[in-house]
């Protein structure tokens, strides 16, 4: 037997409930799988949930019930949505699986013995919102930014993972298999990582009970990333290894190109065949997140249909890059593309068929140059969608396909079939036109469906077929076959979208619901004397001059008048500000800091700044008529 196509998504975490961002991921892998299988292949595609961990142990503890029982609530929420959105993955892997648990035990067994896993004290900054540990240089980058009591300093007896050892082995991979990582240039930053030099990693906690047990050595805890990372293996059946596509985000690809690799090494398995690193989905040019309220949750956008929901994945995101969503260019492109663009087309040319030739598709006899300019194009357009498919990009296949039907509009004014139709000495080019539409359209029912497999469906038999238009295979299928018998009922593909009406019920509807952000804050902080207080000399300021600090996209360096004199301030505000909206702004400055360098600039001071967790830092403003060198006390 052959080896089947093996397809993963990441393992959600079971701190959320999914939103798009998950969704399109999915989708992603279904259209993969659906698409391979269509090639005539096997397929086995994996998703899952990422249950262990700290912030699952606490969300359960704040609600009182037991972490399993937590996860237990928010997987059927995955499953129920994969469930209505016809994904078609073999299995949805949970960590807390026994038969995971089992795997995860026997290659941490199996890395130990080998000397790939080894035991010694850790001491380090470990930042407890992140749940790792971070570099010196992630650590001034978070007290730049006002976020160092999100910092402790832990020392603690945990298993390290020889990762330092598989430094050049992974380069010489990488080196080798060029397309293991892509788009390339994600495949260079994982590079210039890896060239960087890599640390042992740590594996294993012993300030987490929420996870799965060092075998023997009970009080550590399997770290959450060795654990997840291994889902792809525990539920890989029987022939299916190495996996051919990994789907991951951006955020989680240095986890899937540098980690979960070298562990494979270690274990002397196979290494999956391509990681491909997906961009994310954007509020205007904002990261989504619960307490900005921006969330799109894919029910809202399901009552379009799950048809038009994978199409608008697929055609607005170019894999790799991050893309900005909003409802309005979501119908926008649904009203072009599926109720204007293909539905139109199909309506069209099937009632022509049905007026002119009763039902019954005609075989051309002749084709003059625009017929056959449309016949070739055919021709050309549905090995060009396979081979960009093949390659993940069905951002292109879409694109090349649709202007392709675009020209067929075009065609269809040129050529006038209703006047053709009012003379019979024209029925050999109306029969060529016609015929031409019909072969159109059938081949993009077959190439959609993978991407939209209900509307395919419909089209399919809207053209006289009675079989699923999934069951069929692309290779050898006859473009210019004749057709099979009649044409079906035409069914309107997509209904057009009052944007005007949906748009209003949507912001009646979306709002409160996810408006109302939740505070992600640490617990207040000791309590200190006034004394204490009262050391700490904060003034007003006003920011006179802002650059950006060259190579940093957090640090702002600036100049700051504080009345009685001027100072050179570098703050981690690059990314919630520009400098252009800081010029003139005025500020409250802790203008007896020590100095301290950041990137090689001396900062005399810090600005305050007020923020949760999950937000940028909002700059503290003193009023408008405050003046500079004010004391604030
Ligand atoms: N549990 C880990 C993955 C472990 S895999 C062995 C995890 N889970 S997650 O739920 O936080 O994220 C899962 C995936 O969703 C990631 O690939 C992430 O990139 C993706 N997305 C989260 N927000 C997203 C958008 N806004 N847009 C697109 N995908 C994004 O990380």
């Amino acid at each position: 037997m052959s080896k089947p196509f093996y397809v993963t998504t990441p393992i959600y975490y079971v701190n959320d409930r999914p939103h798009i961002g998950h969704t399109y991921t999915t989708v992603l892998a279904d259209v993969v799988a659906r698409f391979h299988r269509m090639r005539g292949e096997e397929v086995y595609f994996l998703t899952g949930t990422d249950e262990h961990g700290q912030k699952v142990e606490k969300a359960a503890a704040a609600r009182g019930i037991t972490p399993k029982a937590l996860a237990d609530e928010v997987v059927a929420n995955y499953t129920d949505l994969w469930q209505r959105m016809g994904m078609t993955h073999f299995r949805l892997i949970r960590t807390t699986d026994q038969d995971h648990k089992d795997q995860v035990q026997r290659l941490f067994k199996r890395l130990l013995d080998k000397g790939d896993i080894y035991k010694a004290t850790y001491k380090g900054l470990y930042s407890v919102s992140d749940e790792a540990y971070v570099t010196e240089l992630q650590a001034k980058e978070l007290q730049a930014q006002g976020l160092a009591h999100q910092l402790v300093e832990l020392e603690e007896e945990t298993y390290f993972f020889r990762l330092s050892a598989y430094q050049d082995r992974l380069l010489a991979y990488f080196e080798a298999h060029p397309t293991f990582v892509q788009p390339d240039f994600r495949f260079n930053e994982v590079k210039r990582f890896v060239e960087g030099g890599l640390q042992d990693l740590s594996i294993s906690r012993t300030s987490i009970s929420w996870g799965i047990p060092v075998p023997g050595d009970e009080k550590h805890v399997i770290y959450v990333w060795f654990d997840a990372l291994l889902n792809y293996l525990s539920a890989c059946p029987g022939n299916c290894w190495p996996p051919d596509l990994q789907l991951v985000g951006k955020d989680i690809l240095r986890f899937h190109a540098v980690y979960w690799p070298a562990f494979l090494m270690s274990a002397g398995l196979f290494l999956p065949e391509t990681i491909l690193a997906h961009g994310w989905w954007l509020m205007g040019d904002d990261k989504m997140s619960k307490s900005k309220g921006n969330v799109v949750r894919p029910d809202t956008l399901l009552r379009f249909g799950n048809d038009a929901l994978r199409f608008f994945f697929m055609r607005e995101m170019q894999v790799g890059h991050d893309r900005g969503f909003s409802y309005e260019g979501f119908m926008d492109r649904l009203n072009a593309d599926l109720a204007n663009g293909l539905g139109n087309l199909a309506s069209r040319t099937l009632s022509m068929i049905q007026r002119y030739r009763g039902g019954l598709v005609p075989m051309p006899s002749v084709l003059d140059e625009q017929d056959q300019e449309l016949a070739t194009r055919l021709l050309e357009v549905f090995p060009e969608y396979l081979e960009k498919a093949r390659a993940n990009d069905f951002h292109a296949a879409l694109d090349a396909l649709w202007s392709y039907l675009r020209a067929l509009d075009g065609y269809i004014v040129k050529a006038e079939p209703w006047k053709l139709a009012k003379d019979p000495a024209n029925d050999p080019k109306l029969d060529a036109v016609l015929a031409n539409l019909y072969r159109a359209l059938r081949a993009t029912a077959l190439l959609v469906a993978p991407v939209m497999p209900g509307l395919a469906q419909s089209l399919w038999e809207s053209l006289g077929h009675t079989d699923q238009v999934g069951a069929r295979t692309f290779h050898g299928f006859a473009l210019d076959g004749p057709a099979i018998g009649p044409i079906g009922e035409s069914k309107a593909l997509f209904q057009r979208i009052d944007k005007e009406k949906e748009m209003s019920e949507l912001e009646a509807a979306a709002a409160p619901v996810e408006a109302k952000p939740t505070l992600d804050v640490p617990e207040i902080r000791e309590t200190v004397d006034a004394e204490s207080f009262f050391k700490v000399d904060l003034r007003v300021g006003r920011i006179l001059e802002a650059e950006r600090v060259p190579k940093s996209d957090k640090l702002i360096k600036m100049k700051v008048d504080l009345g009685i004199e001027q100072r050179t301030i570098v703050g981690g505000i690059g990314k919630a500000y520009e400098p252009d909206q800081l010029l003139n702004r005025l500020v409250v400055v802790v203008a007896n800091l020590a100095p301290r360098k950041l990137m090689g600039i001396e900062s005399h001071g810090m600005l305050l700044a007020a923020s949760d967790n999950a937000s940028k830092p909002y700059l503290v403003a003193p009023p408008d008529d405050a003046q500079p060198g004010f004391l604030v006390k």
